[in-house]
């Protein structure tokens, strides 16, 4: 923890309860944006400054994180947001891709029913219909209060300007370099061996933008930018055609909605698995007193652990697009349901996932993305994640359009039980489909106490999505860290299969993964990277607001 302190300027705070003094991130008193690039959280900021609403800065950080981190922002993929308005009200808005028209379920595989290795991933197939522009159009048109064109002038601005690598992008363009040339060849913009501190310009994607603002949704749907893609997939062997991107829509979906001893949270429902994994894994550990158990202490792990190995295995059996599958919703997350998963936990020994299967539940009746948090000077806040899925997507970036394409479709289960890039698998109810949408684990979080908004919580990280943000609200509610702290803090992940406990590296007591080890938990011995990026806002007491903004990327907090 020490080296964390060191990366971040922190400014002290007083918690008067305790008498203790706990580092923050930034604190503002009215509004404020985290985002996974300041450049994008200072435009999302400013357009609060000018007087627009949460709604009217979640169009502008969305927009502006396709310009300034195409590793995982996007126009070209999707993703969930989840609101909650000043008055209490809540909703939210599933702008996943779905599947083309002519998808099929054995698309993936071969004339043995095989899996063929990245197809899914690495072809042309692997792009789902994206839905970020309808999703910020629908956002606009519901809850917008600012002229689009306001909102759009700097994000625009900002692509023409151009953006500064950081020594992180650097990285990532350098570790990307070889698939982006075979996917698109030499000359495409993003194969430039651009290095810290130079500044790459974005003209297509701007010329892109100022279309889109000029002719709105049906430019990316139907317009010149819909001919145009359409011509560049299909001549790199991709299905999606005009009639995909025509008829795609996004839509408002019910939130799910759950109690956590004092607290009320508020998160996606499917397609997105987050909202029914974190529930149940929420409901199963609530009986347990994790704070005298002590933050990462052995009980502690074993508790959450064992929470998320059976919540994990019910998402492989049950979960997938509730358009075109029956979940069992309230089955799976009635407290005598839970209760019962929890029944055969035993504290000196570890379950082992081979043991655990779904559970017995009756139809009687859900490595790369980025998230945002937003809160206004209203009150009104906005957790958004979005996903090209993979870094920089399935690495095809179109020149003439000046973004990368999604490959989405690796979040579909390709054949029962295969996993998929996270190593999570699935079933019959997330098979591929035409105009499915494919399973998702993002989990944009609005968290409620005593009726009023504390903490807007999300996080990228594939499989990890949930069980890092199940951390971030566990470290500041049951172990009173800040939110600054609760974002840094070391973090574990289980996901049923495979049947390992991750814990990021050299941050863990050694003697508890040792005594975990000794109950039987298999532990992931391979060198970690790290787990989440959260950026997270907590309201604090006196109703300003503090930001949680992950040092293991490049994320920061604008307020003011
Ligand atoms: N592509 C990652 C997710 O949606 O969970």
């Amino acid at each position: 923890m020490k080296k964390i302190t060191l990366l971040f300027s922190f400014i002290s705070l007083y918690c008067s309860a305790q008498d203790v003094v706990k580092p923050t991130g930034l604190v503002a008193t009215k509004a404020m944006v985290v985002s996974a690039r300041q450049e994008a959280s200072k435009i999302g900021a400013d357009i609060m400054k000018k007087g627009g609403n949460a709604f009217d800065a979640m169009v502008a950080t969305e927009l502006a994180l396709a310009v300034a981190y195409p590793y995982a922002g996007n126009i070209g993929g999707g993703g969930f947001m989840v609101y909650r308005k000043a008055n209490g009200e809540v909703g939210s808005l599933d702008y996943r891709e779905k599947a083309p028209l002519a998808a099929t379920k054995d698309m993936f595989l071969d004339k043995d029913g095989n899996v063929i290795k990245g197809k899914s991933t690495e072809t042309a197939l692997a792009i789902g219909v994206p839905g970020t522009i309808a999703g910020v159009f629908a956002v606009h048109k519901k809850l917008g209060s600012l002229p689009m064109s306001e909102i759009l002038k700097p994000v625009i601005a900002l692509a023409e300007r151009g953006v500064i690598v950081t020594q992180k992008q650097q990285k990532q363009l350098e570790n990307y370099h070889d698939a982006i040339v075979k996917a698109n060849g030499p000359n495409t913009l993003m194969a430039g061996k651009f290095k810290e501190n130079d500044t790459i310009k974005y003209p297509a994607l701007a010329e892109t933008l100022k279309r889109i603002l000029k002719n709105g949704k049906d430019e990316f749907y139907k317009g010149k930018t819909a001919k145009i893609l359409v011509e560049y997939l299909q001549k790199r062997g991709g299905i999606i055609t005009l009639k995909d991107l025509a008829t795609y829509e996004a839509k408002w979906r019910k939130p799910l909605q759950f109690n956590y001893k004092d607290l009320k949270i508020t998160s996606m429902s499917p397609p997105s698995s987050g909202g029914i994994c974190l529930a149940q894994i929420m409901k199963m550990i609530a009986p347990y007193d994790l704070s005298k158990m002590g933050h990462n202490s052995e009980e502690s792990i074993q508790v959450i652990v064992e929470a998320e190995r059976r919540a994990y295995a019910d998402r492989s059996q049950f979960l997938g697009d509730p358009d075109f599958v029956k979940i069992p919703i309230n089955a799976l997350l009635a407290d005598s349901y839970l209760k019962e998963r929890m029944s055969n936990f035993n504290v000196n020994k570890a379950s082992l996932s081979s043991d655990i299967k779904e559970g017995n539940v009756t139809y009687n009746e859900s490595t790369e993305t980025t998230h945002y948090s937003i809160v206004d000077a209203q009150g009104n806040a906005v957790a958004a994640t979005t996903t090209i899925n993979d870094g920089f997507g399935s690495k095809y970036y179109c020149d003439e359009l000046g973004f990368f394409l999604n490959n989405e479709m690796d979040d579909f289960s390709a054949k029962p039980g295969s996993p998929n890039m996270f190593g999570l698998v699935g079933n019959e109810a997330n098979s591929i489909a035409p105009k499915k949408r494919m399973l998702s684990s993002m989990t944009p979080t609005i968290v409620e106490k005593n009726g009023n908004l504390y903490m807007v919580v999300g996080s990228p990280g594939g499989s990890t999505i949930i069980t890092s943000v199940l951390q971030a609200i566990l470290n500041v509610h049951e172990y009173n860290l800040s939110m600054q702290e609760a974002v840094n803090a070391p973090r574990f992940h289980h996901q049923w299969l495979p049947d390992l406990i991750t814990f990021e590296p050299n941050a863990f007591d050694t003697n508890t993964i040792d005594r975990l080890k000794a109950k039987g938990y298999l532990i992931n011995e391979k060198t970690t990277p790290v787990i989440g990026k959260l950026d997270c806002i907590l309201v604090l007491p006196n109703k300003n607001l503090e930001g949680g903004a992950d040092f293991r990327g490049d994320d920061a907090a604008v307020g003011f």
